[in-house]
């Protein structure tokens, strides 16, 4: 605890470090390399509520610049900074700025939806083994061994919750590039390496 990581860079703690790359990486993995439905998809995804559990946690019992209290949510705050922007005044934040705040209750609350539909979809842990995607899709009738679930009854595959789970992961893609949009934008304005403050090990 040295005024160090106050006044001349941040430095965010390992929880915040581990549950923000962790999180990525399952945002990657699920929304690009699993297939939705299968059970690594469904694996990954009780991990991803886990992490995100621990984070939110987090936000009350850790540190005050990893807490909800350091980075409200505050559309008013967030436009005194785009006017802080405009005239190039540049402040050293102690936590997220007003508008990455907005961006992070906006991740957050994206994958709360994508995680409470999935999990409605799967069924809690002791179920997901059981869970099994319909396989009317070629590529499934291709890759499985012949008549595996067929037509059983327990897909999800018209369901609204599905509808809303993939909209909700489009729109945490529109989100994720938005936030790499403001982190470039953050990083060239501030002249701060915001993003050596996220890296693993580094004090
Ligand atoms: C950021 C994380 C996630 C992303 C990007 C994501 C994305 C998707 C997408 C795009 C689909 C539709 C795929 C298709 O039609 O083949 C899907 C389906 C599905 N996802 Fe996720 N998902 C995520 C997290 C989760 C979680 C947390 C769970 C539950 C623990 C879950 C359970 C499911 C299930 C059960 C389906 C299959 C619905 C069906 O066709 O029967 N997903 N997911
Ligand atoms: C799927 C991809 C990603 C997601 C879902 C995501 C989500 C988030 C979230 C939720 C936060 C808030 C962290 C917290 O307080 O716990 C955050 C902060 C941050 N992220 Fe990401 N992120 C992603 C990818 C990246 C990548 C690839 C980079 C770097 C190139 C990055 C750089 C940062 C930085 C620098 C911050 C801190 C911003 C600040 O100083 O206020 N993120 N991200």
């Amino acid at each position: 605890m040295t005024a160090i990581s106050i006044t001349s860079r941040r430095n965010w703690d390992p929880v915040v470090k581990l549950t923000h790359w962790t999180i990525a990486a399952a945002v990657l993995v699920n929304g690009a390399l699993t297939e939705g439905g299968s059970w690594p998809h469904i694996w990954v995804g009780y991990a991803l509520c886990a992490i995100l559990a621990l984070r939110l946690l987090w936000g009350l019992v850790g540190p005050a610049e990893a807490r909800f209290s350091a980075f409200p949510p505050s559309p008013a705050k967030a436009i005194a900074h785009i006017r802080d922007i405009r005239a190039g005044k540049n402040h050293m934040e102690p936590s997220h700025n007003p508008l990455g705040a907005l961006m992070v209750y906006a991740i957050w609350g994206t994958l709360g939806v994508i995680i409470a539909t999935g999990i409605t979809m799967a069924g809690l842990p002791p179920h997901a083994a059981e869970h099994h995607k319909a396989s009317a899709r070629a590529m499934v009738a291709i890759a499985s061994d012949a008549d595996e679930d067929e037509d059983a009854g327990g897909s999800a595959q018209d369901s609204p919750l599905k509808d809303v789970h993939e909209t909700a992961a489009d729109l945490l893609y529109v989100l994720i590039a938005l936030h790499l949009a403001g982190v470039i934008f953050e990083t060239r304005r501030s002249g701060r390496q915001i993003v050596l403050a996220m890296i693993p090990g580094r004090r």
